[in-house]
């Protein structure tokens, strides 16, 4: 049977010719599979004498050992010079430094709101909400708006539109803090109506309001601080003591002027913007408004079901972008809502 060692000296031949492991497989079965060519003769036995097969069978059973052999050790040394080959491509720095999880940040201007919210917080001022979608009686007719100010055209306000596409006059984008006064004056008088004399009000209310308005200091959105105390007897000069107070804590420095300069809103009388200015420093003189404010108008106490022969108080609405410019020298507004992480991972 040399027949048998030709077949064993190809089947290694073929298998150091391959050099895949799939095709090594398929090298495998043309010699130890189903039809393989050892599987046929060891069916070819069938065919001999009896006394023939043992010693037959032995030498084909050795062949296809030694074939068995010559795969296991080509796929041997295919695993290997895969490996090799990995290991010439792939390399490893270990020298690299490491990649980290990348640590988020506050946005300056969340910031700025919390620590309004501390400062005003520290002297007994809750904080409170309402919605950014208003009705227009909130946000003007409840605050002595009348109905022809120019703040409720379409060139400030937006308004929404309701299921037919139409401009609804009377749901809108609000386009300050104020109705938050409204809402919350509203629910306190409800939740004391027992009692003869309501508790103080003392709030202040953040969030995000919208106008159409877009330059280097004014943003279609845009943050304000509302601030009320409403009591038995509150006064233009808590107002004045507790918005300087306020400042001189915000930025950390008794270096600062405070300006309340007449003014006009519809929901106070009388009525002031109150200005900043620093006495050193790069804006060094430069007055900058950063709120309005004044004593609330009895109407707007009115319009709520309080009494204004018997309580008074004061409001303000501050610009928290504003402050937040000021205080980290930023002097586009709109850098703050870009959402560019150049600009925003400096303040990390
Ligand atoms: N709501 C005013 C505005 O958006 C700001 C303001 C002024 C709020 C005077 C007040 C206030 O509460 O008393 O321009």
């Amino acid at each position: 049977m040399q027949n048998l060692d030709q077949i064993a000296l190809e089947a290694a031949a073929a298998f150091a010719a391959t050099d895949d492991p799939d095709a090594l497989e398929q090298v495998k079965a043309r010699f130890l599979g189903k039809n393989g060519r050892i599987t046929e003769q060891l069916k070819g036995m069938a065919k001999l004498p009896p006394e023939e097969r043992k010693s037959v069978g032995a030498t084909i059973n050795q062949a296809k050992e030694a074939i068995e052999a010559a795969l296991n050790a080509r796929r041997e040394a295919i695993r290997r010079l895969a490996l090799e080959r990995r290991l010439g491509e792939e390399y490893l720095d270990v020298t690299l430094p490491g990649r980290r999880e990348s640590r988020g940040g506050l946005h300056p201007v969340t910031r700025t709101l919390e620590r309004i919210e501390a400062l005003f917080g520290s002297i007994g001022f809750e904080v409170a909400d309402g919605p950014e979608i208003e009705s227009d009686f909130q946000n003007f007719t409840a605050l002595n708006t009348p109905e022809d100010h120019p703040a409720r055209s379409m060139h400030d306000t937006f308004y929404l539109l309701d299921e037919n596409g139409q401009v609804a006059e009377d749901i809108l984008l609000r386009t300050h803090t104020s109705p938050i006064q409204v809402r919350y004056m509203q629910a306190h008088v409800a939740k004391y109506a027992h009692l003869e004399t309501m508790p103080e009000i003392r709030i202040i209310a953040p969030g995000r309001v919208y106008r159409v308005d877009s330059d280097a200091t004014h943003s279609p959105m845009f943050h304000q601080v509302e601030g009320l105390w409403i009591g038995e007897n509150v006064n233009f000069a808590d107002l004045k003591g507790v918005v300087a107070d306020f400042l001189r804590r915000f930025f950390e420095s008794d270096d600062l002027q405070v300006r309340f300069r007449p003014s006009f809103f519809p929901f106070t009388e009388p009525s002031a913007e109150i200005d900043v200015a620093f006495i050193s420093g790069p804006l060094k003189g430069r007055w900058l408004e950063i709120a309005g404010c004044g004593m609330v108008h009895p109407n707007v106490l009115r319009h709520v079901g309080i009494d204004p022969e018997k309580y008074i108080g004061f409001a303000f609405g501050m610009g928290p972008d504003r402050l937040t410019m000021l205080r980290y020298g930023v002097n586009d507004l709109r850098l703050f809502f870009d959402g560019d992480l150049r600009f925003l991972r400096q303040f990390i």
